[in-house]
């Protein structure tokens, strides 16, 4: 970025090429007028507004695009179209609403309820995009194995994921997996929905640059290179959240800021993306015992006591590194467990066999049952790599019938 530019011509590249400003107007329960609000914006400087199909600001954007009079090439227009939507269709009512013949951005508002229904979502979108309907398309709320899927099942990138963001709650990993795909992080409730502007250090942090809370929570997102979306209908809150493009936080500041992650949402227990990837693993996870079960005809509690005890009996066999990798490939509620063990010299020369017997409590022949249709379903989940590392720690005996 470069900080000599304005606050107006400041932008981010997707990875498609389009430029998109570094901030924009969010229009989600403005209370007065939406169109008074966006042509404050504009006058202001902003370049983007955010919407929805489902916000009920659409029209007053369109209107305040017209009363304004700017170039429709200079404004980048995000909307968005929902679940449970016919994407294609839900797009040209958006484009009905605002008045426009294109949507800069167009984003699937939420994740559905499967992949294949997701890929219905973004397929129409597509088909749009190839329309001229709209320009580039992404996703919100999504979780880094949705858009995996999408990306798997189309070939077709989002061009950003929209969610929730802000010092009090982001998150490593979805920075990492957006930044190696090319994705911009758009944040919403960037301002926490004002929950937080009170915050004692993010007040230490205003005074020492003499700005507001506000102004250093969208400096923080725009300085990591990620999007903020601040939603304000007060001209002044609204000139006040685009001025900040003439300070810069220094390092330590940052990294301060970094460090006030929570996991905080102003919308739910945690962000929705973060409850979209707890949700998946816990399919996982169900899966996997669903799997035993049907390889052994056990109870669901015996099917996932035994499951824990192969998981518990691996682990222990495995060197601090390959039990690290074994516990990445395995559901959340399996991973505690697998990190969970601290092999002596003693029990990992142990036969994990017996040793699969003691932890479990039960005869030999109820053993190798459980042992064996916990390892099946286990196989079903592991890298082979990862299940050639595990046969290789095996005595002959235990390798004989874990086959
Ligand atoms: N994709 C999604 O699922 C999703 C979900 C939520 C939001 N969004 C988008 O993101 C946008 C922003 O998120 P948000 O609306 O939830 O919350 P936000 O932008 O974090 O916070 C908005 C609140 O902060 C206040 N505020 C704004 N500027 C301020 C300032 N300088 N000083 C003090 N208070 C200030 C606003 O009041 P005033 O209006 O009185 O200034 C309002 O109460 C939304 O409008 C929407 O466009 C998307």
């Amino acid at each position: 970025m470069n900080d000599t530019m304005t606050a107006t011509t400041i932008t981010q590249q997707l990875h498609t090429g389009t430029k998109m400003p570094a901030i924009g107007l969010g229009t989600w329960q403005i209370r007065g007028s939406v169109r008074q609000a966006v042509e404050a914006a504009i006058a202001a400087g902003y370049r983007m507004i955010d919407t929805s199909g489902d916000y009920g600001s659409q029209p007053g954007i369109g209107e305040a695009l017209i009363s304004n009079g700017i170039p429709r090439e200079d404004v980048f227009i995000v909307s968005k179209i929902e679940e449970h939507d016919d994407a294609y269709e839900a797009t040209m009512k958006n484009l009905a609403e605002l008045q426009l013949d294109y949507v800069d951005l167009m984003l699937i508002h939420r994740p559905a309820e499967t992949d294949e229904m997701n890929e219905a979502l973004w397929r129409g979108l597509i088909t749009a995009c190839h329309e001229g309907k709209i320009r580039d398309i992404g996703v919100s709320n999504f979780s880094e194995a949705q858009i995996q899927s999408l990306i798997d099942r189309t070939g077709v990138k989002p061009v950003v994921n929209q969610i929730e963001w802000s010092p009090f709650g982001w998150d490593s990993a979805m920075d990492t997996y957006c930044a190696e795909k090319g994705i911009i992080i758009q944040s919403y409730s960037p301002l926490t929905r004002a929950e937080r502007l009170h915050d004692s250090m993010i007040m230490g942090i205003a005074d020492i640059y003499h700005k507001t809370p506000s102004q250093i929570l969208l400096r923080w997102n725009v300085q990591h290179g990620w999007v903020p979306l601040p939603k304000s209908d007060n001209p002044a809150h609204i000139r006040e959240n685009i001025d900040i493009f003439d300070f810069k936080l220094d390092k330590k500041d940052m990294v301060a800021i970094d460090a006030m992650n929570e996991s905080f949402s102003a919308l739910a227990e945690q962000p929705i993306y973060q409850l979209n990837r707890r949700e998946e693993t816990h399919m996982r996870y169900r899966q996997l015992i669903k799997a035993v079960q049907q390889y052994s005809g056990f109870s669901d509690a015996e099917s996932k006591d035994a499951l824990e005890g192969a998981v518990a009996t691996i682990a222990i066999h495995l060197t601090e590194g390959e039990r690290k990798d074994f516990a990445s490939q395995l559901p959340r509620e399996l991973q505690d467990l697998a990190l969970a063990v601290y092999p002596s010299e003693e029990n990992s020369n142990q036969d994990l066999f017996e040793q699969f017997i003691e932890v479990q409590a039960v005869d030999e022949s109820r053993a190798k049952k459980q042992l064996l249709s916990a390892w099946r379903a286990l196989k079903d989940a592991l890298s082979p790599g990862q299940i050639d590392h595990i046969r290789g720690q095996l005595s002959d005996r235990t390798a004989k019938f874990l086959h």
